[in-house]
């Protein structure tokens, strides 16, 4: 597990007329990540953005696309967001029927994989694939829109993830993801979180000073 904090900013809070500039101005702001919430309006009751989309940002930097997928059923598209330039792609077990294959399905493409856990999710729906991942995306809220609060009984969880991590000796990173502000972003790191999502926090505190906004969930 890595021990540094690296921040992931949600493209979902961005002006999407503008989405281009944004994730430009998000990577001298000084983002690791850039974090793509992909909605299908069936999964979640909210629709966002396609491959295409991705495909059109791909070339505006070299950060990693943390591409997390709220689509079911899951499987179909896989590929075409590997070939669109997702580097993680990041699923929920719940919209798959056969998790490991979704795995090997992200796997053949050669992008990282992620498996993301609803508030209510339990870590049981992972545990047997820990040792074939490469992270863990904890929700904070319920998927499906920005700006909503934060839930803390999901620390709990993170902890626990976090001590089956280190007993089991994994390379896995915990990520959260749902309304992380520049207070709560210290409990997620103690609980053991090593990425930070954000969407409102990094979009709107400050007047929308991103480089201000990251550099303080970095620290914070
Ligand atoms: C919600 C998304 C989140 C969201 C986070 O379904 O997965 O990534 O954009 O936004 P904030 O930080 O505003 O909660
Ligand atoms: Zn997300």
């Amino acid at each position: 597990m890595s021990s540094s904090i690296k921040i992931s900013p949600s493209i979902l809070s961005a002006d999407f007329s503008k989405l281009g500039s944004e994730v430009i101005s998000l990577e001298k702001a000084g983002a690791d990540y850039i974090h793509i919430d992909v909605m299908d309006g069936h999964f979640v009751p909210n629709l966002t953005i396609g491959p295409e989309v991705i495909k059109k940002l791909r070339p505006l930097t070299k950060k990693t696309f943390d591409v997390h997928l709220m689509i079911s059923p899951v499987d179909n598209f896989i590929k075409d967001f590997a070939n669109a330039g997702a580097d993680i792609i990041t699923f929920h077990p719940e919209a798959t029927n056969d998790t490991a294959k979704t795995i090997e399905l992200i796997k053949n493409e050669k992008k990282k994989v992620g498996i993301s856990l609803k508030p209510k999710s339990k870590i049981e729906l992972l545990e047997n694939y820990l040792h074939e991942i490469d992270l863990v995306l904890i929700m904070s809220v319920e998927p499906g829109f920005g700006g909503q609060k934060f839930m803390p009984e999901v620390l709990e969880k993170t902890r626990n993830l976090y001590e089956i991590i280190k007993k089991k000796k994994l390379n896995v990173d915990i990520e959260i993801d749902g309304g992380i502000n520049f207070e709560n972003c210290n409990l997620v790191k103690k609980a053991g979180a090593n990425i930070i999502v954000s969407g409102s926090t990094i979009f709107k505190e400050n007047k929308g000073n991103l480089k201000k906004n990251i550099e303080t969930l970095r620290k914070n």
